[in-house]
């Protein structure tokens, strides 16, 4: 009985807190919403545009050229012995090997 009580206490008190947070409301004005979203697409595309540059490195290939769709940028620890580069290297040793040193050993 007592479990009982205290199970519809908690559930209760559950759906109060998840009622609050639904009708939560965004403290933004619509303008400033709207100001950051633009922010964020503008660094989307500032982004995309990095990813498809061929002019980036010395190597001519863009970052898409390789890694397709973001392919073969799975998660590993850096620093590590990498094969390209022959060494123990870092993540950034790494990308500066894709845009200067690979040619078309695309993964
Ligand atoms: C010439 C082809 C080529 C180009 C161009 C290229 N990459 Fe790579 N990238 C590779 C290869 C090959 C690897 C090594 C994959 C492996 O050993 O698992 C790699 C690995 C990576 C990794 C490490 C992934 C991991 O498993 O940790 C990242 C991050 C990465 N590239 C980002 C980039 C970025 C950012 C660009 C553009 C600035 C770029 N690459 C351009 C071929 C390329």
């Amino acid at each position: 009985m007592k479990l009982a009580k205290y199970s519809l206490i908690v559930g209760v008190a559950a759906t109060a807190v998840l009622a609050g947070v639904a009708q939560a409301k965004d403290p933004r004005t619509a303008a400033q919403a709207d100001d950051e979203w633009n922010y964020l697409m503008a660094a989307v595309e500032k982004g995309d545009g990095l990813w498809h540059n061929g002019k980036l490195g010395s190597n001519g290939l863009a970052c898409g050229n390789c890694h397709p769709d973001g392919s073969a940028t799975n998660p590993h620890t850096w620093p590590k012995y990498q094969t390209n580069l022959g060494k123990v290297g870092t993540l950034r040793d790494m990308i500066n090997w894709c845009i200067t040193v690979g040619r078309g050993s695309c993964v």
